[in-house]
C-alpha cells in the first residue's frame, strides 16, 4: 500500500464517516463513502469541501494536495475492492454485527476491516467475520480532519500485518497512532463517558449548571473543552449508546446512562447536530 493507491471505503456517512472521508480526500486518498440513508450521503457531499477547507485553514491539511475523489453510494458492495474499510455506522452492536457479516462476504481476504466504534470491544465485532485477524480498531476523534491523534486498538486476534497496514494508512493521512489493547471503551471512552455521565448527574442534582461544570474543567484543569460541551459535540444519542454498551459489558453502575441524558435524547436534543443539547447552538 503506497500513497495515492490506498483503496479506502468508509461505511456510515454521519458525523464521523463524513469527517474521516474529508480527512482522506483532503490527504489525496480516494474514498468510497457508503450509507443506507440517501439524506446522510447528500449532507456528506455538501459538507466535505467545507471540512477540507477548514482543515487547510487550521494547517491540519495541506493546501497543495489535490483532493482525492469521493464516491457516494448506498451500495455496500461498492466497498468490495477496498484495501481498508473503515466502519463508522451507529454505535449499535446488532447493526455493526450485520455490516461486518455482510462486509466479510464481500471484501478480499486480506482487506483490513477497521471499526471506529466508541467502545464495543474489537474482538466482539471480529466474531462476526470470516477472518477475525483482519479486524482492528481506530477510534478517530471528532472532527477527524482536525484532531490528528488516533487511538488504535489491537484486538487479541488482530494480526500484526493488519495493524501495520492501518498504521501505514494513518501515516499517509498525517495522523499519529497510539496503539492500545482491547476492552470496553478502550482508554478514552472508559474514562470520558463516565465523566460525561457524572457531569450530567451533577447538573440534574442541581449542584452546578452545565456552563459552570465546563468552566471548572477549563479554568481549573486546563481542558480546552468541558465534559458537557464535549458531550454535545459527540452527540448525546451517541453518548447514551456508548454508555449502554459500556454498562452492558462491565455491569458498572457508573456507566448506566443518567435520566437527564436519556430525557434529552428522547426529546431529540442531541447536541450540536440538532442545535440543542446541554447548550444551544
Ligand atoms: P451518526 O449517527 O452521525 O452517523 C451514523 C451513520 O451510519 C448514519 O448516517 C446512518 O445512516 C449510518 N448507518 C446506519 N446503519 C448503516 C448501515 N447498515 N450501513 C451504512 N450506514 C449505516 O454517528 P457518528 O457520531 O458518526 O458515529 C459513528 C460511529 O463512530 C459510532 O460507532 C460512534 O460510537 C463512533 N464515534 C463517534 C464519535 C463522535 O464524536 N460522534 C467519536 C468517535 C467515534
Amino acid at each position: 500500500m503506497t500513497e495515492g493507491n490506498v483503496g479506502l471505503a468508509v461505511i456510515g456517512a454521519g458525523v464521523m464517516g463524513t469527517g474521516i472521508a474529508a480527512l482522506a480526500s483532503g490527504s489525496g486518498v480516494p474514498v468510497v463513502l457508503v450509507d443506507v440513508d440517501p439524506a446522510a450521503l447528500e449532507r456528506a457531499e455538501r459538507a466535505i469541501g467545507g471540512h477540507i477547507r477548514m482543515g487547510q485553514l487550521y494547517g491540519k491539511l495541506s493546501r497543495t494536495v489535490e483532493a482525492g475523489p469521493v464516491r457516494y453510494t448506498g451500495v455496500l458492495a461498492d466497498a468490495a475492492d477496498a484495501d481498508v474499510v473503515i466502519e463508522a455506522i451507529v454505535e449499535v452492536t446488532e447493526a455493526k454485527a450485520k455490516v461486518y457479516a455482510e462486509l466479510s462476504a464481500l471484501v478480499r481476504q486480506d482487506a483490513v476491516l477497521v471499526t471506529n466504534t466508541s467502545g464495543i470491544p474489537v474482538d466482539e465485532l471480529a466474531g462476526h467475520v470470516r477472518h477475525p485477524e483482519r479486524v482492528v480498531g481506530a477510534h478517530f476523534m471528532n472532527p477527524a480532519y482536525m484532531i490528528r491523534t488516533v487511538e488504535v486498538i489491537r484486538g487479541p486476534r488482530t494480526a500484526q500485518d493488519a495493524l501495520d497496514r492501518l498504521v501505514a494508512l494513518l501515516t499517509v493521512l498525517g495522523d499519529e497512532a497510539v496503539v492500545v489493547n482491547d476492552g470496553p471503551g478502550f482508554v478514552i471512552n472508559r474514562i470520558l463517558q463516565r465523566m460525561i455521565n457524572e457531569s450530567a448527574r451533577i447538573v440534574s442534582e442541581g449542584l452546578a449548571s452545565p456552563g459552570d461544570v465546563d468552566r471548572l474543567f477549563k479554568g481549573c484543569l486546563g481542558h480546552t473543552t468541558g465534559p458537557l460541551a464535549t458531550a454535545d459535540l459527540i452527540g448525546l444519542d451517541n453518548v447514551v449508546d456508548s454508555l449502554r454498551a459500556l454498562y452492558e459489558r462491565t455491569g458498572d453502575p457508573g456507566y448506566a446512562p443518567c435520566d437527564l441524558l436519556t430525557a434529552k435524547v428522547a426529546e431529540g436534543d442531541f447536541g450540536r447536530k440538532t442545535g440543542r443539547g446541554f447548550f444551544t447552538y
